[in-house]
């Protein structure tokens, strides 16, 4: 079974809660909100206010991608704005801190998720795969949406894959940059369970069919 989750920084910010409406119409799974702090990744997004009202405007699953330095200091704060589940990168602080945040958002309740830029080896992931809900694996340089699709990610992500069937988790495993209906098959192919689509989506007048698409239905 395949999620579609459309990330809404390619949505139109002004109309955030009829665009959340349109694309839950138009069969998306969940959807994914993308927090860039200015210093882990070169670009400012949204943060806990604007969560908090497209809390109130949907009862999609809210999948929280945090790009941001040292998370350990905003994870609960998320939570409490509305996120169904809180990713936080392995190369934004030290492990200890991540098994803490991590520690922390579960105590909330929430699902819990670990990503990995580009440069980021797969066993990265390894110290902390029984912890997790989903590991998200990026395939491209997390900052900005509508980039180009970086291939060499799929080993990655069939690393990570043998890793989950291997100990028999139920984690999820998504992918998340330049995801179209081009490049969706091939992360299904690589054993991607939620794929994370924002201009694929969004820059598209029938989001139905875009996001038909993408699922390959
Ligand atoms: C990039 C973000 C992505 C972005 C994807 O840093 O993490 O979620 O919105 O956008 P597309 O699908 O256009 O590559
Ligand atoms: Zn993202």
């Amino acid at each position: 079974m395949i999620a579609i989750a459309p990330s809404v920084l390619s949505a139109d910010f002004a109309h955030l809660a009829s665009e959340a409406e349109d694309v839950k119409r138009a069969g998306a799974d969940l959807l994914h909100f993308d927090v860039m702090d200015g210093a882990f990744v070169p670009n400012i997004s949204m943060g806990f206010p604007v969560l908090a009202s497209l809390r109130k405007a949907t009862d999609l699953f809210l999948d929280v991608h945090l790009m941001v330095d040292r998370p350990l200091r905003y994870v609960e704060r998320f939570c409490e704005a509305g996120a169904d589940l809180v990713s936080i990168h392995v190369e934004a602080d030290t492990p200890e801190n991540t098994r803490e945040a991590l520690a922390r958002i579960r105590s909330q309740g929430k699902k819990t998720g670990l990503v990995l830029k580009p440069m980021t080896p797969a066993e990265a992931v390894l110290p902390y795969l029984e912890e997790l809900d989903l590991v998200l694996v990026m395939t491209v340089e997390p900052g900005f949406g509508g980039q180009r699709f970086m291939a060499d990610m799929l080993d990655k992500v069939r690393a990570i894959r043998g890793w989950i069937d291997a100990r028999g988790l139920s984690c999820a495993l998504e992918v998340d940059g330049g995801v179209d209906a081009a490049t969706a098959p091939l992360c299904i192919a690589a054993g991607a369970t939620v794929l994370v689509a924002g201009s694929a989506v969004f820059n598209k007048t029938d989001r139905a069919a875009a996001i038909a698409a993408i699922r390959g239905s």
